[in-house]
């Protein structure tokens, strides 16, 4: 890869000017974090970044194949860059991520449209510079969907646009196959990061002054499983907390079949990690979790939620729920309602299911109307609203740490809380990127505001 790297840095550097890239991530967290080392990868080849897609030598985006809206919006979004083609052919455009990595997509891009000069899937972002290179000097279409075995190259710098709250992937791909799910076939097997890895991408962001890292997988809980002696995703968290500095600690995703008290216990006993976990429920019917695969029952999920609480009562829970899936009842849907207003949730994400050709719900045959679909995110949507707002009133008058990290339209800055809770606050621009103590005095149905004590 070195050689290739050189490469294409020996080709930009004899341009007049410098190469600019322009890198946009679509979806979640981990396709995030992926994006920041694409760019780490681009700069080491030396392109700079730019914000400003018109000004860009190369524009890559970063896909998402998730859901099927999100498709269409880089299709549509693939479709405006023709124009900015035409002006300046020497334009290269990139396509990566979990939509690249189908081959029923590359050849729709082929097809229609074809000017995208760059197609890489999840496995191929070592193959970047070769492909680059390939396109910088032959100026044909280069494509890699090839499913290489190794994970993302370690000792690539990321670009991140924050420096207050970094990601830190500790794992990569998918071993559960939900039924709904395409994430297994587009980022293959779990891999996980080694412990030293890790820990010194910790260490040296804590260094440079990060106080949140938010560790990334789509299961951490099964972190370690391919490795010869198991490293715990606990024994992990433990040994994060162990490094000095004023920093927290969150993790995302967890699934319910493999978080264990273990988790909890530790979460409980670490200063440093927040009291808040995202354990997305997905559907509140044990038939239609059967159905979607998850290996858990509503029951069991309840016993993690008691048992957090029984540790520590106001500990908070967000969550992703899935309406909608094929042939889900009206008395399912009651159950997920059941279930978000036993646990009182501080967040939800929720969607309508969306049908991914390659999965196994895909060939199940779904009787639900769009409308009854439309009507229950609605009906989820309006009970959360009032959890919410009820759950945020207990706030009122307790002290909260939050580390803002935003000003809002109205002049206040907004940071998160530990509970991952919107908190805004008076304040001038020095309180970005630092933990603050705040009295808590009002409570919105989507945020709360207080005072800097
Ligand atoms: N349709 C709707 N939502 C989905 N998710 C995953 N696959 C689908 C799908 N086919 C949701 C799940 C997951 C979140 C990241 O996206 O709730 O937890
Ligand atoms: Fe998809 Fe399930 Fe894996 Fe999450 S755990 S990425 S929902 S298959």
């Amino acid at each position: 890869m070195t050689d290739h790297k050189e490469f294409v840095r020996e080709l930009l550097s004899r341009r007049d000017r410098p190469s600019r890239c322009f890198l946009h991530s679509f979806g979640c967290q981990q396709n995030v974090s992926d994006g920041e080392r694409i760019l780490g990868l681009l700069c080491e080849m030396g392109y700079t970044v730019t914000e400003d897609i018109t000004e860009a030598d190369l524009i890559i985006y970063n896909t998402c194949a998730v859901r099927e809206g999100a498709e269409l919006k880089v299709f549509s979004l693939v479709g405006n860059l023709k124009n900015l083609k035409k002006k300046n052919p020497e334009l290269i455009i990139g396509l990566c991520g979990c939509m690249a990595q189908q081959e029923k997509n590359v050849e729709k891009i082929r097809k229609s449209y074809p000017y995208v000069d760059i197609v890489f899937g999840t496995f191929a972002l070592n193959e970047l510079p070769r492909l680059l290179g390939t396109v910088l000097t032959e100026r044909k279409t280069a494509v890699d969907i090839n499913e290489y075995p190794a994970g993302f190259p370690e000792g690539i710098r990321p670009v991140r646009k924050n420096g207050v709250s970094a990601s830190v992937p500790v794992m990569y791909g998918c071993n559960n196959f939900c039924s709904y799910c395409i994430v297994p076939y587009v980022r293959g097997r779990e891999r996980s990061r080694r412990p030293e890895d890790i820990i010194g991408e910790v260490k040296e962001l804590v260094g440079s002054g990060c106080k949140e890292i938010m560790l990334l997988g789509q299961n951490v809980n099964s972190y370690g499983n391919t490795f010869d002696e198991r490293v715990s995703f606990s024994e992990l968290l433990r040994r994060i907390n162990g490094i000095g500095g004023d920093f927290r600690i969150r993790f995302m995703s967890s699934h319910p079949k493999d978080a264990t008290r273990e988790l909890i216990d530790t979460i409980a006993g670490c200063e440093k990690i927040c009291k808040h976990l995202h354990l997305p429920l997905q559907s509140g019917s044990d038939r239609i979790l059967e159905a979607m695969n998850r290996k858990y029952t509503a029951e069991k999920y309840m016993e993690i939620i008691e048992y957090a609480r029984s540790l520590i009562p106001d500990f908070s829970f967000s969550t992703d729920i899935i309406v909608g899936f094929p042939n889900e009842t009206e008395e399912d849907f009651q159950e997920t309602l059941n279930i978000v207003r036993r646990v009182r949730y501080d967040n939800i994400f929720s969607f309508i299911y969306s049908k991914r050709t390659g999965t196994k719900a895909a060939a199940m045959e779904d009787q639900t109307p769009e409308e009854d679909k439309k009507r229950r995110l609605q009906e989820l949507l309006r009970v959360q609203r009032e959890i919410s707002s009820e759950g945020f009133r207990r706030f009122i008058g307790r002290t909260l740490t939050v580390l803002f990290d935003s000003e809002e339209k109205d002049g206040t800055y907004s940071g998160k809380s530990d509970e991952f809770i919107i908190v805004k606050a008076e304040a001038d621009a020095s309180v970005i990127g630092k933990m603050k103590r705040v009295r808590i005095t009002e409570a919105y149905n989507w945020a709360l505001k207080g005072e800097i004590i």
